[in-house]
This record gives structure tokens, sequence and C-alpha cells, in this order.
């Protein structure tokens, strides 16, 4: 499929916006300060903390998991069977408490990520979920693909 562009010139801080790109839902989440303050405190929680695993471009293997920290661009899709996970920036699927700083949880069996879309462990999915390739056309312009 070919590669898709994104105007995320409105998208407010703490918003996710979906695009589609090759039949498969892509978020792009504008993390606030507060949101890339609080990701270094999942690590030990996380399967994978350093993105180890290979599925993110190399660009991405950093902390934030991205080429701009305030942009999360992630494929919308549960890496255990296929799901969609719901955005959940603020309040804790029920089971976690007040240690939730915000992420995603899967419907389908529980999978929870943070909000760089990084797998909690004891749970179903195996993986962090996938970054797909992209880049920036300019301070407002994404292309995903
Ligand atoms: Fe997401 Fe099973 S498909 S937890």
């Amino acid at each position: 499929g070919a590669p898709v562009e994104a105007d995320i010139g409105k998208l407010e801080p703490g918003a996710l916006l979906r695009v589609k790109w090759r039949g498969k839902p892509v978020w792009v989440v504008h993390r606030t300060p507060k949101m890339l303050e609080a990701l270094p405190s999942n690590d030990p929680k996380l399967v994978d903390p350093s993105s180890e695993v290979p599925q993110q471009p190399e660009y991405c293997q950093n902390p934030s998991r991205s080429i701009k920290p305030e942009y999360l661009v992630a494929i919308g899709i549960c890496t255990h069977l296929g799901c969609s996970p719901i955005y959940r920036p603020e309040f804790a699927p029920e089971d976690l408490g007040e240690d939730w700083k915000g992420g995603f949880f899967c419907p389908c069996h529980g999978s929870r990520f943070d909000l760089a879309a990084r797998v909690f462990k004891n749970v179903p999915a195996p993986t962090n979920l996938v970054i797909p390739k992209h880049t920036y056309l300019n301070d407002t312009t994404l292309l995903v693909g």
C-alpha cells in the first residue's frame, strides 16, 4: 500500500488521531510533557522497556519509541490476537488502581500498553505494539509508510 499523509496540526495535546494505512488503524497521540515524564516510571513493569524486540524502525528504538517525543505513532492492533486496544489516557482499566499513567487497554483479553505502546507484564500480548515506518514532511504533516 501507498504511504498515507496525516495532518497533525490540529491535534490537541493529549488527543489521539486515527489514520488508516494498508487497512490497519494507525494511532497518532500528541503526548503532553506530563505523559512523557511518566514513561520511565513504567519501565520495571514492562516486558520490553528498551524495545529490544524489533517492533519499531531503528530510529524509534529510544525511550519514547518515536521520532518526535511529543508524537506517538503506532499501529493500533493488539499483538495478542489482533483486537484494537482502547485509548485510556487518564482513567485506569478497573483492575489497575491508581498506578496507571495512561496508555491503552485491550478489551478482548485485558492486555495493557503504556503511552509508548509498550506492553505490561502479566498480560496475554507478548510484545510491544508495532511502530510503523514514518517520517515528517513538515511541522504538521506526518507520512506513514
Ligand atoms: Fe488483545 Fe487478546 S487480542 S488481549
